[in-house]
């Protein structure tokens, strides 16, 4: 376990560092944008591949009980869930997840509610599918987001929606939402017939001071009501195995979905996303635990370098994730050109907030999952923006 390691990544066909001509339209960009991480992947899951390899042939195959084992006791031991094999159902991706929920949950034309700012294909997919798509803007409050029941209130009642997305934990903010508020969005939900998507992906990079809790286990009767949507991918950094899957307690619901993953084929994962996810949560959970102290440490460094060095630019303490959502409208520059300055004049690659929603408008998002000395440099080049605009 090495994260300190610099690992090539160039010409492996990596959507972070093999794009970055297309997205910034500079060569010499550091890209520190998509949320994958430049660390090396642990070792038992990289044994379980060669395993795969060594076997010969890579014909069908099908998850395994000891994959749906590993599920059930990382949910039971890192999210105090209680599933069985019935509650799980496979999926290629959270996204996949989130076309076939919306495939399955709604009609054309029904009207889907998220959060704004929130993770940019929450509001695509829903489009793309032909839904009405509402936001519900976050409250900034103390330098951190805050739901507005309020506004959610009223737009269940006045916009007839039949699906609430949430992110949680929240990307791009890194709240871990408490128990409170899930209690109120999860109530707010039943009161007006609305089925809540809990979108867990970051759930398991959560740091030390916080808890993350799945809305499911608050109350017996929210069962009926949420979907649950995880994966192993985003916490060990796999992410091109593509492998997911859905919790679904409700018959009716889980009969939906399956209807629509089978006439689609979006129940299905490939040998190597269940060999993956199996050795990540049965045998990977030493890497995770450094890895989570890695991440403090770079959320450290990422924060002290803003205190001394921009004092004044604000930003968002994660709770959760390894994602630095900082407010940069004191370069007075339009929202959408705000990505084209960073790559520009810091040759920086950053996801520029407005992407996530209209209150993403003055952001830019970080990803410092990397090894020290490219995350100093990435500060520093962030730094030399401000500073020219400074002059
Ligand atoms: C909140 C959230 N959901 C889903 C995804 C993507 O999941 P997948 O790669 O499994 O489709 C991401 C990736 O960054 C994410 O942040």
């Amino acid at each position: 376990m090495d994260f300190e390691k610099i690992i090539d990544r160039k010409q492996t066909d990596s959507v972070k560092w093999d794009t970055i001509e297309e997205t910034f339209n500079h060569p010499d960009v550091l890209p520190m944008w998509i949320a994958d991480m430049d660390f090396d992947s642990p070792i038992p899951i990289k044994e379980a591949l060669r395993r795969v390899i060594d076997e010969e042939i890579l014909g069908y195959s099908f998850p395994g009980n000891s994959l749906l084992e590993a599920i059930i006791e990382w949910q039971k031991d890192y999210h105090d869930m209680r599933i069985e094999e019935n509650d799980i159902l496979f999926s290629p991706g959270v996204l996949s997840s989130i076309a076939v929920t919306i495939a399955s949950l709604t009609e054309p034309g029904d009207s889907i509610l998220i959060h704004d700012p929130v993770y940019p294909p929450f509001y695509s997919m829903c489009e793309k599918n032909n839904r009405h798509i509402f936001r519900s803007s976050l409250i900034l409050s103390e330098g951190r987001y805050e739901m507005n029941f309020k506004d959610m209130e009223s737009q269940f009642k006045k916009k007839n929606i039949k699906l609430f997305i949430l992110s949680n934990p929240h990307n791009p903010g890194g709240r871990v939402w408490s128990k409170e508020e899930l209690i109120r969005l999860t109530d707010l939900c039943i009161k007006y017939g609305v089925i809540l998507i809990s979108d867990e992906i970051h759930s398991d990079l959560v740091y030390h001071e916080n808890t993350c809790v799945s809305p499911v286990t608050l109350n017996e009767s929210y069962k009926n009501w949420i979907v649950t949507l995880h994966s192993a991918t985003k916490t060990f950094n796999i992410a091109g195995v593509k492998a997911s899957f859905m919790i679904v307690f409700n018959e009716m619901l889980k009969n939906k979905i399956i209807k629509v993953q089978e006439e689609t084929e979006l129940g299905v994962i490939n040998t190597f996303g269940m060999r993956a996810t199996e050795a990540a949560f049965s045998n990977s959970r030493e890497w995770h635990k450094v890895l989570l102290s890695k991440l403090e440490s770079n959320r450290r460094i990422v924060i002290d370098y803003f205190d001394k060095n921009l004092p004044n630019i604000s930003y968002m303490n994660p709770e959760s994730t390894y994602l630095f959502w900082f407010n940069a409208s004191s370069l007075e520059i339009n929202p959408s050109e705000l990505r084209g300055t960073f790559a520009d004049i810091g040759k920086v690659g950053l996801n520029d907030g407005i992407s996530y929603g209209p209150n993403g408008g003055p952001y830019m998002r970080l990803n410092f999952a990397v090894p020290e000395p490219i995350l100093i440099e990435g500060l520093n080049r962030i730094k030399s923006v401000f500073d020219h605009f400074s002059k």
